[in-house]
């Protein structure tokens, strides 16, 4: 599996362009985007700030989640966060709040990262989709599609230095819909300068405490990349 891609982050490479009416150069604008299947023209290049990009999310009708649920949870965090962790979707208690990982799944997120000593006031939390799925049924691969236009964007606004995806979908999303957690958990990827890795979802270890121990040395690896 490779998942390398060649050329910069983000922005933009200077053409010379034939413009024989002018016979002046242009710019273009070369974007290529990080998440596997963002076409450019969908990633909201013209935001440049997470609250542009929030307010979009919020008035966003493009699938049927929005009449769902009760808010759009869009993310929260350090805007200039060197680590970017990514769940899977709000849940009851997200929808109600408004913010993403505040149930069990998100107190028992909160202890991994005091514990790995990774402030979470330092840190950005999203997730694949902003609106909470009815009766917190996976995301659907067409919900997913319009929903991780968002997620390129912020991390394009953020480009933190590690990305963490937080279980299956967020691995899928990010990393190769053809990967299965359990093979990609704990290992290091590079795209475009940014260190990824995945690990088994909070939710996952309430319902399978085995998956703790392994949880546990990912996250001392990812704090020790994060302090080194
Ligand atoms: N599970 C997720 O994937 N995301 C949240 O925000 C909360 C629970
Ligand atoms: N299944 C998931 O969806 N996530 C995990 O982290 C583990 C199993």
């Amino acid at each position: 599996m490779s998942i390398e891609q060649p050329g910069l982050f983000g922005l933009s490479e200077t053409k010379k362009l034939e413009s024989p009416e002018e016979g002046r150069e242009e710019q273009s604008l070369a974007y290529i985007p990080f998440i596997p299947g963002v076409k450019p023209q969908e990633a909201y290049l013209e935001l440049n700030s997470l609250s542009q990009l929030e307010q979009r999310a919020k008035s966003c009708r493009q699938c049927r989640l929005r009449e769902g649920c009760r808010q759009v949870v869009f993310g929260e965090g350090n805007s200039d966060a060197r680590l970017m962790l990514v769940g899977e979707g709000p849940g009851m208690d997200e929808d109600l709040q408004g913010r993403p990982f505040v149930g069990k799944a998100g107190q028992l997120l909160d202890k991994i990262l005091q514990a790995a000593e990774l402030p979470r006031q330092e840190v950005y939390i999203g997730n694949v989709v902003k609106c909470r799925p009815p009766g917190n049924r996976l995301p659907h691969p067409d919900e997913v599609r319009v929903c991780r236009n968002y997620l390129e964007a912020q991390i394009r606004i953020i480009k933190p230095r590690i990305l963490v995806c937080l279980g299956s979908l967020a691995t899928k999303a990010i990393i190769d819909p053809q990967v299965s957690i359990t093979m990609t958990r704990g290992k290091w990827f590079n795209r475009q300068g940014i260190s990824i890795m995945a690990v088994f979802h909070p939710a996952a270890l309430l319902r399978n405490p085995s998956y703790k121990r392994p949880t546990w040395e990912d996250f001392k690896q990812i704090r020790d990349k994060y302090y080194r």
